[in-house]
């Protein structure tokens, strides 16, 4: 084997080595060394490993190249740009990121691919991944086993397909309805929000993957992404939110890595934010992974360097020649290169990338199927369901009219990064000169209606003339109109409107048509002016690769539903804490590029404030507080049985409390309750009324009855103390209430703590 090393006029040496040194998935010798030594722990043998490192091989890890970048052509004196380019376009697996590894120590290259529903970037060699349903879709489950099952699978295709680390695991907690990327993060409520997320990190790790959480932190909103500035002064507030989702999932998953975020957070970019990348996530967590920035992020070298942030991605303006210099200055010592070199190979040898590197197959797409129809069937909404309109009977149903959204042919996704692509190509073509819209996944909603009802007479109108879409609800039996909202990473939507018209056309067919059903296909929530004229509406997300045969399960009534809404639904944008996204002033918006939020590109406008406002009342916290009706409150989902609540004690524990009570079946049907607990603090505390702390999915057979008991740990009771930097339990009376949602608490008692 040949191997070049390259001297760069920076005085930057890296050695250089052929295609699949690294990979060692292609018959190459194990490396040797005492850091091979598997019965070390990982930050022993990371240690041993860094002894053996030249300053340039350590540098050589704290930056990559995109994965699918091009190549340079010449040997002549490349910059250190080029080099990592020409080691891209040779090892990469063509994923969002990559790294090249250094063979003569063993260490391996890292294969990074965005993975939040899936393994993306398919066509970049012609791969299949199982598109599973959005992150909110899944969080609607409030199945932590689940969750973990969903990582897994993504953690199997990743290392089917050639990767070693995911990027996706984002828990940003829905601040704003209208944020483009709601779709990828797991709802509203930090506790329950970190918790799935964690166990979905779980699970990708669990297959020797390292996996990322993501983008820390404060990035809620697409607008302005690169050039906003998060002003959030309250130490409390912060910790309670936003960054208490990052800790659980953190906590729960020992994630391998953090990615930070485009914005800015009070006057700091999150990827060079000392308060946030040392203070809290290495001091307070004692997290002992990396960082790394998201694509473009990194916006200096000694700064970001000092403040935490471990790699520069993609690309070398801070982090390879110029950090070497600022080592050589004295500005970086050399202890915090040691420092970023020794998290990266610690957590590589943690995870086993260097013991079990991964070894390509097909993936099983069968499998997947499976996995993906069951977290679709588990995180559909029945948001409402009067005169028991569904489920639907096959045997007597005459005529079924399914109406818009390309429901003949497929399902909707979220677009971006998290982009899973569809096999055979979007199942949407664009038209001839058309720009593509939203990608389909082909999973016919029509044809698995027609499966289910094959007596029926089932027709299709594509919903764009909303009289034509009414005459043919006029002449059918039941009417049921697909609404997709179409979103993406790099902008938000600008409304809780539906988009298309859709409201119209709702209202068109529900007017024709008393027994109109509506299939929500959304990224987050939407407005609903319609819905006093419809009978039923079921949220169904982005529900994936078999979310069609998921939807026809629930509206036939083969499957039960059980899932409940993580985000609230509110009446109009007003009733939210701000009525719109943040943006620029008008003045200084050009008017291209006015969201600034572009993938990776730094924006088209001045900086901007984000001044968040409602302080610890975000999402439900912030209709309790304020007394304001949702449309559908946080929490809520029904079931085609019916629950009943009695018998609440709640004692206190060691540190927490111990919450039990009477879950009664009281339908024809076996269902799954999400019976949720709630606590409201001591006055003294000024916290919101109340937050989620407990929560458990109960299968009851019909007519059968169980104890149902929920242990609530302190910390989900407690409060963050700034000044004492530190969580505390305030002793006073908590008022425990239990019940279907956050709006709907049939059972309440009072307990007294730390007295
Ligand atoms: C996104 C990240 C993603 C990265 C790599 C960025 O634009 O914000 O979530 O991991 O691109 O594709």
């Amino acid at each position: 084997m040949w191997r070049l090393v390259f001297v760069l006029a920076a005085g930057l040496t890296l050695a250089v080595v052929p295609m699949w040194p690294q990979g060692r998935g292609r018959g190459a010798a194990t490396p040797q060394g005492p850091w091979m030594d598997a019965k070390l722990s990982p930050d022993e043998r990371a240690s041993l490993l860094l002894k053996e490192m030249t300053l340039d091989e350590k540098i050589q890890m704290l930056h990559g190249g995109p994965g699918g970048g091009r190549g340079a052509a010449s040997d002549a004196a490349p910059t250190v740009e080029q080099l990592t380019q020409r080691l891209v376009a040779t090892r990469s697996n063509g994923g969002a990121g990559f790294i090249p590894g250094i063979a003569r120590l063993g260490i391996p290259d890292l294969q990074m691919a965005d993975a939040a529903t899936g393994v993306t970037r398919g066509n970049a060699r012609s791969r299949y991944s199982t598109a599973l349903p959005s992150n909110l879709a899944a969080a609607c489950s409030w199945d932590p086993k689940l969750a973990f099952e969903y990582g897994a699978l993504i953690g199997r295709e990743l290392r089917d397909q050639g990767y070693n680390m995911s990027l996706g695991g984002g828990v940003n907690i829905m601040r704003d309805p209208r944020n483009g990327r709601n779709f990828e993060y797991w709802g509203e409520d930090p506790i329950l929000a970190g918790y799935l997320d964690g166990q979905s990190i779980k699970g990708v790790q669990a297959q020797g993957v390292m996996g990322d959480v993501k983008h820390f932190a404060f990035n809620d909103q697409e607008t302005g992404r690169n050039i906003g500035d998060v002003k959030m002064a309250d130490k409390r507030v912060m910790r309670e939110t936003d960054l208490l989702a990052f800790e659980i999932a953190l906590r729960e998953s020992d994630a391998a890595a953090v990615m930070c975020a485009y914005n800015k957070l009070n006057g700091d970019w999150a990827c060079e934010n000392s308060y946030l990348l040392n203070d809290v996530l290495k001091k307070a967590w004692g997290h002992k992974g990396f960082v790394l920035s998201d694509w473009g992020g990194t916006h200096s070298t000694t700064k970001a360097a000092l403040a935490g942030l471990d790699i520069e991605m993609p690309g070398s303006t801070y982090f390879a020649g110029a950090l070497k210099k600022a080592v050589e200055g004295g500005e970086v010592p050399m202890t915090r290169i040691d420092d970023m070199v020794r998290r990266i190979l610690r957590s590589e040898f943690a995870l086993g990338l260097f013991d079990r590197p991964p070894v390509q197959q097909v993936v099983d797409v069968f499998g997947g199927f499976e996995l993906a129809q069951r977290v679709a069937e588990s995180s559909i909404v029945l948001l409402k369901n009067a005169s028991s309109q569904l489920p639907l009977n096959a045997a007597s149903v005459q005529s079924i009219a399914v109406i818009g959204s390309h429901a003949d042919v497929g399902v909707p996704s979220g677009g971006g990064s998290a982009q899973v692509l569809p096999p055979g190509g979007n199942a949407v073509k664009a038209a001839p000169g058309g720009r593509g819209g939203a990608v389909y996944y082909p999973s016919s909603p029509l044809k698995a209606i027609r499966a289910k009802a094959p007596r029926a007479k089932v027709e299709y109108n594509d919903g764009t003339d909303p009289a034509a879409a009414a005459a043919l609800a006029k002449r059918s039996s039941v009417a049921i109109v697909f609404c997709a909202q179409p979103t993406s990473e790099g902008r938000d939507v600008p409304s809780l409107q539906l988009p298309d018209k859709l409201d119209e056309l709702v209202a068109a067919v529900a007017a024709a048509n008393p027994h109109t059903i509506v299939v929500l296909e959304t990224g987050g929530p939407v407005a609903m002016p319609w819905i006093e004229k419809t009978n039923a509406v079921l949220e169904a997300w982005y529900p994936g690769i078999r979310g069609a045969e998921a939807i026809a399960g629930i509206l036939f009534g083969d499957v039960n539903p059980s899932a409940k809404t993580t985000v609230t639904f509110a009446k109009s944008d007003a009733d939210w804490p701000h009525e719109k996204v943040f943006g620029p002033p008008p003045s200084v918006a050009p008017a291209a590029d006015a969201a600034g939020g572009g993938r990776g590109g730094r924006g088209g406008t001045a900086p901007f404030d984000i001044t968040y406002t409602e302080g610890l009342k975000v999402g439900y916290k912030w209709f309790d507080a304020e007394n304001k009706d949702p449309l559908f409150a946080f929490g809520h989902g029904l079931s085609y049985t019916t629950f009943a609540y009695s018998g609440l004690r709640v004692t206190a524990s060691t540190g927490g409390v111990q919450v039990s009570f009477t879950l009664k079946n009281n339908g024809k049907r076996e269902g799954v309750e999400i019976a949720q607990v709630y606590a409201g603090l001591p006055a003294s505390t000024n916290e919101p009324p109340r937050r989620l702390v407990g929560w458990q999915r109960v299968p009851l057979a019909a007519g059968e009855s169980k104890t149902v008991t929920i242990p609530v740990g302190g910390f989900h009771l407690s409060v963050f103390n700034a000044e004492k930097d530190g969580w505390e339990l305030v002793p006073g009376e908590y008022q425990v209430s239990v019940g279907a949602s956050s709006r709907n608490l049939a059972l309440k008692a009072a307990v007294s703590l730390g007295r």
